[in-house]
């Protein structure tokens, strides 16, 4: 029997037919915006642990293009704030709501919530992962490139959450996959190894990762909780993109981002704002994407 529905929490969970599935309706999505709609209203609430501006915003304008509407519960302004806990809220959203956004910061309540829940739960960002994130990204790099299989890829900077959800994708396709960070910041020794796969390498050297890369990518070197440890800072140096090291590829190489930017420290102005940066499509991307990914989870394509 088909099961009434599924939840969005790591990629690495997916099946590839799943991941194609979402693909393809994203890319069919942005071709045809605005005439899907659902056959009877749903309705989406959002838990923002953390801030958001281009997840909430396309999640919100999502469901309302797709006839359906949102309820945004921040931290602060609801019983969550005072103490109320995530597992009891939910407990009652599940009667209110058809699906659940979650960001905040602990992967373990994300995973807690989605086995009380009985309404879908979309992962929208813990400290260990953003896969909505990375769904929008590999939509905007099937735009760009024919195939991805041949691929070579180049994590520069933090070994964060959206890093490790780069990670996840790499049990679906065939691409390189070198990360570049300065000790300390690499990705976890579990992950690498639970992902087990030999297409990812580690550099210390981002001057050496990046040779022959089609893409690289980074992300802020502070993500949101780790803004009390200004030291840090300082052994990133070298790893800012700017045109300097994409000169380093030998090739015309993209640039991607997740945004919000840090410019003039993770990426140069002459780097975001340049021919090959696909930061707005990216950005863009996250509506197609998230619109596929509401539909999956309400079983719905
Ligand atoms: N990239 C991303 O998730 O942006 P927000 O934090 O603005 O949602
Ligand atoms: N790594 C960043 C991503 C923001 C979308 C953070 O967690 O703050």
């Amino acid at each position: 029997m088909k099961k009434k529905f599924r939840h969005f929490l790591n990629l690495n969970e997916l099946d590839i037919k799943d991941m194609n599935l979402i693909l393809s309706e994203s890319h069919k999505i942005k071709k045809n915006y605005k005439k899907k709609k659902f056959n009877e209203k749903k309705i989406l609430a959002m838990i923002f642990e953390k801030p958001s501006t281009r997840t909430r915003v396309s999640f919100e304008v999502g469901m309302k293009q797709l006839d359906g509407d949102v309820v945004i519960l921040d931290h602060a302004d609801t019983q969550l704030g005072r103490g109320e806990s995530l597992e009891d809220t939910m407990k009652v959203l599940s009667k209110y709501v058809d699906i659940v956004v979650y960001r905040g910061s602990n992967e373990k309540k994300l995973y807690d919530l989605s086995k009380l829940s009985t309404v879908p739960i979309i992962n929208g960002l813990t400290d260990e992962s953003h896969p909505c994130q990375i769904m929008a990204d590999i939509m905007t790099l099937q735009e760009n490139f024919d195939s991805l299989d041949e691929l070579k890829i180049c994590w520069v900077g933090d070994g964060n959450n959206v890093c490790n959800s780069w990670i996840h994708s790499c049990v679906h396709f065939n691409y390189d996959f070198k990360i570049s960070c300065p000790p300390g910041s690499f990705p976890k020794k579990e992950l690498l190894k639970r992902i087990g796969s030999s297409n990812i390498e580690l550099y210390e050297d981002p001057y050496e990762a990046v040779k022959d890369a089609d893409v690289i990518i980074t992300d802020t070197w502070v993500s949101m909780g780790m803004e009390n440890d200004p030291e840090r800072l300082k052994k990133f140096k070298k790893f800012q993109i700017n045109e300097k090291l994409m000169e380093k590829t030998n090739k015309d190489t993209y640039f991607l981002h997740c945004l919000p930017a840090h410019r003039g420290c993770e990426v140069t102005d002459e780097v975001i704002d340049g021919k090959k940066s696909l930061v707005w499509s990216e950005a863009e991307n996250r509506l197609y994407a998230h619109q596929a990914i509401l539909l999956w989870c309400m079983n719905l394509i």
